[in-house]
């Protein structure tokens, strides 16, 4: 039952549809989710249970628009385990029925990371517990959702340059805190006996920049994964979140592109799997910030596309109107304009970025 506010909120978005030119509708005919599969690729997005429930333009988008689906924050342990006894699996089967329901795969995201933690995990890892705290949590969440997940991010942003240690690595995680570094190999090696056919993720933040800093992220991913294999743990995919900045953070086709190259050597797969770019510092035009957002984004797909060891790209979000930017103390714009950062505006109307990426899809290389 929708309530008021919602109720509001949608016949304002039904209005602005049904005002839509024919062309720009027809524009919304061809899908993101068609435009990747017709080259063997994904096109997916980070969806909240929330919304799915309570707004139907969106819930609509969601179903024609992506191949494969993520909790933006239903599959975390916070929500999942929120006290040791108690598991809360509601809002993710929301997610992963609504995904069947649609015929779309399904990601989940993420079985350990360092935030979004429950209060007694924290707890109990500076207790320096078993690793049943990761091998009973991943056991039960990985098989209950086993042949209906595509894949996993088994591990999320272990790399902390701001920690300024040689290897890299966020030693401040509780969980190198409690385990050292071997905590990675144990998620790994818990998620793979727990459902052996999902393709199993390290996701890392800020990887792709043409920026120093980014340097570092990259050389600690690409050590770290070294010593991985090295110790036989069972990494198959790199997941580059892609939270790009256009207008604060250089990028560099070939550095990404080599940076890929240097994965896919190690015989790994890679992904985009948070796909959005922030117009914070643009021009006061929209027109001029919607440009540069679809430039950077055909720029950067075009380079990830290229590889025939991508498997494609998510969005995290696929409106303006529940972006996580529009709320993040780095991010939201300070005269509280909406940060058009993803391929549908607030009124779910295709933008410059939706049509960049479906051009990116078409000119991909088509794989098996
Ligand atoms: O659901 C509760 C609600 O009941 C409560 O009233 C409200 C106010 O406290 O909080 C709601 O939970 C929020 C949750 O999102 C669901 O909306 C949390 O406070 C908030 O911290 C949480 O933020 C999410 C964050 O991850 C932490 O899980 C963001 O939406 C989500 O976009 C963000 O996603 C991360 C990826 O997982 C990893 N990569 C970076 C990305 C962006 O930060």
């Amino acid at each position: 039952m929708l309530d008021r506010r919602s109720l509001l909120k949608n016949t304002a978005a039904i209005a602005a549809y049904a005002a839509m030119p024919v062309s720009t509708r027809a524009a919304e005919q061809q899908t993101l989710r068609s435009a990747a599969l017709s080259r063997g690729l994904l096109y997916g997005t980070a969806v909240g249970a929330k919304l799915l429930n309570s707004d139907p333009l969106y819930r609509d988008l969601v179903a024609k628009q992506a191949g494969i689906l993520v909790c933006e924050s239903e599959s975390k342990r916070k929500v999942l385990q929120p006290t040791q006894d108690t598991f809360n699996f509601g809002p993710a089967d929301t997610i992963w029925r609504f995904a069947a329901t649609n015929g779309q795969k399904m990601r989940g995201h993420t079985l350990i990371w360092h935030d979004y933690n429950p209060d007694w995990v924290v707890d109990a890892l500076a207790r320096k517990p078993s690793e049943r705290i990761i091998t009973d949590y991943i056991s039960t969440v990985a098989r209950r959702y086993r042949g209906r997940t595509h894949s996993w991010d088994v591990v999320n942003e272990v790399i902390n340059i701001e920690e300024k240690y040689p290897d890299f690595m966020r030693r401040s995680s509780p969980w190198y805190q409690a385990f050292g570094e071997s905590y990675i190999d144990i998620a790994f090696h818990a998620a793979k006996e727990a459902d052996p056919d999902a393709i199993l993720f390290l996701n890392e933040l800020n990887p792709e920049a043409d920026e120093r800093w980014s340097a570092n992220i990259r050389r600690g991913t690409l050590d770290l994964i070294d010593r991985l294999l090295r110790r036989n743990v069972p990494i198959e995919a790199v997941g580059i979140q892609a939270h790009l900045k256009v207008f604060r953070t250089s990028y560099n086709d070939d550095v990404f592109s080599k940076f890929l190259d240097e994965i896919i050597a190690r015989g790994l797969m890679v992904m985009i799997t948070e796909l959005d770019i922030t117009d914070i510092d643009g021009p006061a035009d929209p027109e001029v910030r919607d440009e540069a957002v679809a430039s950077l984004a055909k720029r950067f797909l075009d380079v990830a596309f290229s590889k025939e060891q991508s498997l494609g790209c998510l969005t995290w979000g696929i409106t303006d109107r529940y972006s996580w930017l529009n709320s993040h103390w780095k991010y939201k714009h300070p005269d509280g304009r909406i940060s058009r950062s993803l391929p549908f505006d607030t009124n779910y109307s295709p933008k410059a970025m939706f049509s960049a990426m479906v051009s990116a899809y078409s000119a991909a290389p088509t794989r098996s």
